[in-house]
């Protein structure tokens, strides 16, 4: 895509679904939607740039330009037909850009463990901090401290394959692309504002102990959207779709299937 190799793995045939994984993690996030899904949709399951085996490049990184690289992915891959977009956190701060600059490629959107709002100022700047101090001095304080804020404390202490395999993925994560997405995801907008122009058949899902975007405030960006769902996942944090992936793989069934 323009500067750089993106990796995609594609899994069945079927309307495409694409999957968007969340920071600093890759596409394998999504293992368990990847099975159940390619059994009849086509499942694009994409490392965003610079993550898993896709190239940073030199283009500076934003929202929109993982966006972009999206599309461009599309386009290569000769998917011509909207896709139902679904993105994990991060993969929603995309998923808000996709909706905004690539429209009629979207055909629904699925939103999970994520936000509209923009970091407040401090948050924005912790971010900064973060990654200044990460180019000098490696992310293994960033990867200590997130981990166990990613996961509810029943997944952490009872799936411990689960735990290690994400630790590794982080780990392997190559840290000018864990500084340049803490940049980005500093300086994305708000979409909040917006929310009510999104009138795409919407899905949000969110884990019930997820404490870096609480249910409370998914609920509330599911009301301000005209035609959107909430549905809380039980027993699971910030990671839903890998913590409670039957539940989660329902709730998308369900709306893929009964919404117009
Ligand atoms: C993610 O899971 O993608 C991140 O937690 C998002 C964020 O830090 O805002």
């Amino acid at each position: 895509m323009g500067d750089i190799k993106l990796s995609v793995r594609q899994e069945g045939q079927g309307p495409p679904l694409l999957f968007v994984h969340g920071f600093p993690l890759d596409h394998t996030m999504w293992n368990q939607q990847i099975v159940e899904f390619g059994k009849d949709y086509h499942v694009i399951a994409p490392d965003l740039r610079g993550f898993g085996a896709s190239e940073l490049g030199s283009d500076p990184v934003s929202m929109a330009k993982l966006a972009d690289d999206l599309a461009a992915m599309l386009s290569d891959l000769q998917i011509t037909r909207p896709v139902v977009f679904c993105g994990l956190s991060m993969g929603g701060y995309v998923g808000w850009q996709f909706w905004d600059r690539h429209a009629s490629r979207l055909d629904k959107l699925i939103l999970c463990d994520t936000r509209a709002a923009a970091d407040s100022a401090q948050i924005a700047e912790g971010r900064r901090d973060t990654a200044t101090r990460i180019l000098e001095e490696g992310a293994a304080d960033l990867i200590e401290t997130m981990l166990p804020r990613l996961f509810a404390e029943t997944t952490t202490t009872g799936e411990p394959t689960l735990i290690h395999a994400t630790r590794g993925v982080m780990e392997s994560t190559d840290v000018q692309t864990i500084a340049a997405a803490l940049l980005a995801m500093a300086e994305r907008p708000d979409f909040e504002a917006r929310l009510p122009e999104i009138g795409v058949s919407t899905l949000l899902l969110c884990g019930e102990h997820d404490q870096i975007t609480p249910v409370a405030e998914m609920q509330q960006v599911a009301a301000a959207m005209p035609n959107a769902q909430f549905v809380e996942i039980g027993g699971a944090g910030h990671m839903s779709p890998m913590e409670q992936p039957v539940a989660v793989n329902r709730a998308i069934r369900q709306f893929l299937e009964t919404q117009g």
